[in-house]
């Protein structure tokens, strides 16, 4: 018989801590826990620990106490609650974003298929979505089996004042990018620290790429020399060597030194041998959710062109 240890269950289930940045998505990577604190992974349907009511009270019915948040936490849960609010309907197809600020989307999404007996299908755009596709219970497909999504909600990493977005600090971009531009609407949900007017002015540790592995010393020569700047290999956190994303992939950060015209520039680096996609996200938003510090939610229209 299985003896229950640290990482088994009474369902002889080996449980994984919750995929986050430090080896969800991506390999290795670091930077803030995409979990829920204190969450693990969860035998599908399962309750999870924390899950708030639409009142923003724990399922308990206790508020938690405000210190316990902290504003920009707080404020990533304001963006997420009110995008899913505004935009999820019965029947639809949607597509899962990665980090932590969607987690307070699905969690609201799981809310209201439970309260209004939704009938939702999840596309995850990482490896991070899928498993909080199936901790929330909500049911997981793929684009072989619906290639057409209704909405697709994200995070990112700065938003620009034409919704111009880099994504891809969780290394999640290529399936990201794929998920939103096969979505009919793309909604982002951002706390405060990602409103920009111009990309680069937030976000300081440049844009991703995606490379495939043989190729990133010359894609990263072939980047400077066009653009200048400077790439750096992204390198993992708690492995040695760099991180390796859910395709098996690296991720170059190009730190650029001055403003370009990124349409221009996103398609010019994806022509180059060796890339899969890049972080720039041009063209692709129509509305961003910002939390704001002062616990309200600023939304971003894209403006007419
Ligand atoms: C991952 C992403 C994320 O959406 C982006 O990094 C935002 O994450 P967070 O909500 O944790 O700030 O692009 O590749």
């Amino acid at each position: 018989m299985q003896r229950p240890g640290p990482f088994s269950t009474l369902y002889g289930r080996v449980l994984a801590p919750l995929p986050g940045r430090a080896g969800g998505a991506a390999s290795g990577g670091g930077g803030s826990s995409w979990a829920l604190p204190g969450s693990h992974v969860q035998p599908p349907g399962r309750a999870l620990p924390g899950a708030r009511g639409a009142n923003g009270r724990d399922s308990d019915g206790v508020c938690p106490a405000t210190s316990t948040m902290s504003k920009t936490e707080e404020a990533k849960r304001l963006a997420g609650r009110a995008a899913v609010e505004d935009h999820v309907r019965n029947n639809q197809v949607l597509g899962i974003g990665s980090g932590s600020t969607i987690v307070h989307a699905v969690q609201r999404i799981a809310e209201r298929v439970k309260q209004e007996s939704l009938s939702l299908i999840c596309i995850p755009t990482s490896f991070q979505a899928r498993q909080l596709i199936l901790q929330y219970g909500l049911t997981l497909s793929d684009l072989d089996r619906h290639p057409e999504i209704d909405l697709a909600i994200d995070g990112a990493d700065e938003v620009d004042a034409d919704l111009n977005l880099i994504k891809g600090g969780g290394g999640c971009l290529t399936q990201e990018k794929i998920v939103a531009g096969y979505a009919s609407r793309f909604i982002v949900v951002a706390d405060f620290r990602k409103d920009s007017k111009n990309l680069g002015e937030q976000w300081h540790k440049g844009i991703p790429i995606e490379v495939i592995p043989m190729a990133y010393v010359p894609v990263s020569r072939a980047v400077t020399r066009k653009f200048g700047g400077a790439v750096e290999l992204r390198m993992a956190v708690n492995k040695a060597g760099p991180v390796v994303t859910d395709n098996g992939n690296f991720i170059l950060d190009w730190k650029f030194d001055q403003v370009h015209k990124w349409s221009e520039v996103n398609t010019a680096i994806k022509m180059i041998p060796g890339v899969v996609d890049t972080g720039l996200f041009i063209n692709m938003a129509e509305r961003v959710y910002f939390g704001m510090q002062d616990g309200s939610v600023s939304v971003r229209e894209k403006p007419f062109c």
